[in-house]
């Protein structure tokens, strides 16, 4: 088992399409192994060359890592694009891991778009907790129903967990609200009083629902948030990742809200 600064050859396992441009891939380790990654760590992928981005996992399960990936680019696009059996090289893990769901407590977990990517493992650790550790409330927002994520894991949540879904635009025959995902808080199925939040999407999305979690009484050090600038390291050497006093390959990408508040307000470089 190593924690590589260099590529390791991992081989796709399995992938799965999860939206018309997001894939979700099952990475298989050839013969070297990566250190175990924890949830909210993320990865450097390289698609042979192309080039090589930062994507966090969407799930663990033995040493088989799973990345959900949506292309933007051209690095992104080549890793969508990867079939069972073509390898991809990985290096990590990097940066921090998510809070561990309270044992007891309500867990709020809140996303815009690919940002339910990296809250996937938060949602199983939460469900995996004892019957009546506490509730679990999924608030999601895409901008139209199509991009829905994990159409596959969705019953599987409901059985356990509220999932509440909101699109920007509906398009016909949406059952759903439309609106913004602050605008779910309200009915979420958790006490203000004994929840721990955990916050992934656009910027402003983020900002918004901090604000709004803590103006009705959840403290600072119970809200998580992770955040992306360009990498290249992904070791804390190169600073492409700085924001404001953090480099956020290795003091993030999760941070808790009191580090990340006030450094949000600093445009990326
Ligand atoms: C810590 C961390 C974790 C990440 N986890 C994930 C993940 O789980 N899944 C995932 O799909 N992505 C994730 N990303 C984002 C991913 O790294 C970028 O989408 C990728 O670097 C884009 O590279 P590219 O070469 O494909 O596109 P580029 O050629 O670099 O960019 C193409 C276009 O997309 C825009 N773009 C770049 N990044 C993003 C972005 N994040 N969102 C929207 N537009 C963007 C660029 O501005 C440009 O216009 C993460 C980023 C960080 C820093
Ligand atoms: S990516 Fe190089 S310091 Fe963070």
């Amino acid at each position: 088992m190593t924690a590589a600064t260099t590529p390791v050859a991992y081989r796709v396992a399995d992938r799965r399409q999860e939206t018309a441009d997001t894939v979700t891939l099952t990475l298989a380790p050839a013969a070297r192994v990566l250190a175990p990654f924890r949830p909210g760590q993320f990865a450097m992928l390289y698609a042979f060359g192309v080039g090589e981005v930062p994507v966090s996992v969407s799930g663990i399960s033995g040493d088989r890592l799973h990345h959900t990936v949506r292309a933007v680019g051209k690095v992104s696009e080549a890793l969508c694009r990867a079939e069972p059996g073509n390898w991809v090289g990985v290096r990590g893990p990097y940066g921090t891991a998510w809070p561990s769901p309270p044992a007891e407590g309500d867990v709020l977990v809140v996303a815009g778009g690919i940002g339910l990517a990296p809250l996937r493992p938060v949602i199983d650790e939460a469900l995996a907790r004892p019957a009546g550790s506490g509730r679990l409330s999924v608030l999601a927002g895409y901008r139209e129903p199509a991009d829905q994520l994990f159409p596959a894991d969705l019953p599987v949540w409901r059985r356990r967990a509220q999932v509440l879904v909101t699109v920007d635009r509906p398009g016909p025959g949406w059952p759903g609200p439309v609106g913004l995902v602050t605008e779910l808080l309200d009915a979420a199925d958790c006490r203000t009083d004994r929840c721990t939040a955990f916050l992934c999407g656009p910027e402003p999305m983020m900002r918004a629902t901090a604000g709004e979690l803590l103006r009705r009484g959840v403290p600072a050090g119970r809200i998580a948030v992770s955040l992306e600038r360009n990498m290249r390291c992904g070791t804390g050497w190169c600073g492409h990742c700085q924001l404001g006093p953090l480099l956020l390959c290795r003091d993030g990408p999760v941070v808790g809200w009191a580090r990340a508040d006030e450094p949000l307000s600093v445009p990326e470089r």
